[in-house]
């Protein structure tokens, strides 16, 4: 049987720890072993154990992994592949990056060197097992990808995507995330106004926003299927919609999107891409 592949996490902040406990949670840590580096490893000392290590080495981590998770912010990349650039070997390690705004082409050209990367991009429901991540690749090969892949629906649910759509999905997967909690938060404001407390207005939106997302995946159906389900002819939910889409609600989503997407392809400063 082919040997799992090890996993190194070069730089452990919020979103590889959410990873490694993902991992960790879902079982896939089993017959493998997860290495955890950042430069003050005490911070992370509870991850230690159940098959994951903690160290500040970087270097002795790419030794004992086949796949390398860069997970520092854009600005800490270049001194990063410095450092472990002598212990990595094309053959072997396959290069999973998250960092935002970084392409393969820019990581590739760091390297030096002919290595399978893979560019993924999770949102911050990373934290709760439930990110929508979108990965692009350099022509890793289907049974490699699956392996990324099983990692990254350790944390939730994934999609292969062209490069070329890496900002699209920044801005409706990662921003997507702000564009919900203001939708839900506005639901919220509603619900008091018509009496609800404001805990209990909170519940019912985030529910309600969980139970709609819920019917699409259960019922694989479209939006509009749902929505002719709960409006009758002459109803209050009809009258409401059609309010909202009179004040330009799906115009001003729309607009939203593509304000952020030409946002971000204006974008110098790859620290500041959200
Ligand atoms: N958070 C998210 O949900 C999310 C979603 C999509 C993409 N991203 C991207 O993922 C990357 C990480 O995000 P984050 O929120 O996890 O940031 P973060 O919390 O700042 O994590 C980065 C970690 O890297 C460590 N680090 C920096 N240089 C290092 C080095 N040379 N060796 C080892 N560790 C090093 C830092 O810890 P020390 O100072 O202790 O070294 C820090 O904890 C960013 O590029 C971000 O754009 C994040």
């Amino acid at each position: 049987m082919k040997k799992k592949m090890d996993i190194a996490i070069l730089g452990a902040g919020n979103l590889g720890i959410s990873i490694a406990s993902g991992l960790r949670e879902s079982g896939f840590l089993k017959n493998r072993e997860l290495t955890l580096t950042r430069r003050k490893p005490s911070v992370i000392e509870h991850m230690e154990g159940d098959h994951i290590k903690i160290t500040a080495d970087n270097r002795s981590a790419v030794r004992k992994a086949d796949l390398i998770i860069l997970a520092v912010q854009p600005g800490q990349l270049q001194a990063l592949i410095s450092e472990i650039r002598p212990d990595l070997d094309s053959d072997r390690h396959l290069i999973v990056s998250v960092i935002t705004a970084v392409s393969i082409s820019e990581i590739a050209a760091q390297l030096q060197g002919p290595f399978r990367i893979v560019r993924a991009m999770p949102n911050t429901a990373v934290a709760a097992g439930q990110s929508m991540t979108c990965m692009a690749h350099n022509g890793v090969d289907d049974e490699v990808m699956s392996e990324v892949e099983a990692v990254f629906e350790c944390v939730g649910q994934t999609l292969q995507i062209e490069e070329e759509l890496m900002q699209a999905a920044t801005v409706v997967c990662a921003s997507g995330i702000a564009f919900w909690m203001r939708f839900i938060r506005a639901t919220t404001q509603g619900g008091v106004q018509l009496g609800f407390d404001a805990k209990d207005a909170q519940k019912i939106a985030v529910q309600t926003c969980m139970g709609a997302a819920s019917l699409l995946m259960h019922e694989h159906s479209h939006p509009e299927q749902e929505i002719d389900k709960v409006t009758t002819p002459k109803g209050c939910t009809i009258a409401g919609l059609n309010e909202m889409e009179h004040h330009g609600l799906s115009s001003a989503l729309i607009k939203g999107l593509v304000t952020s997407f030409n946002r971000i392809n204006q974008m110098k400063n790859k620290d500041e891409a959200l």
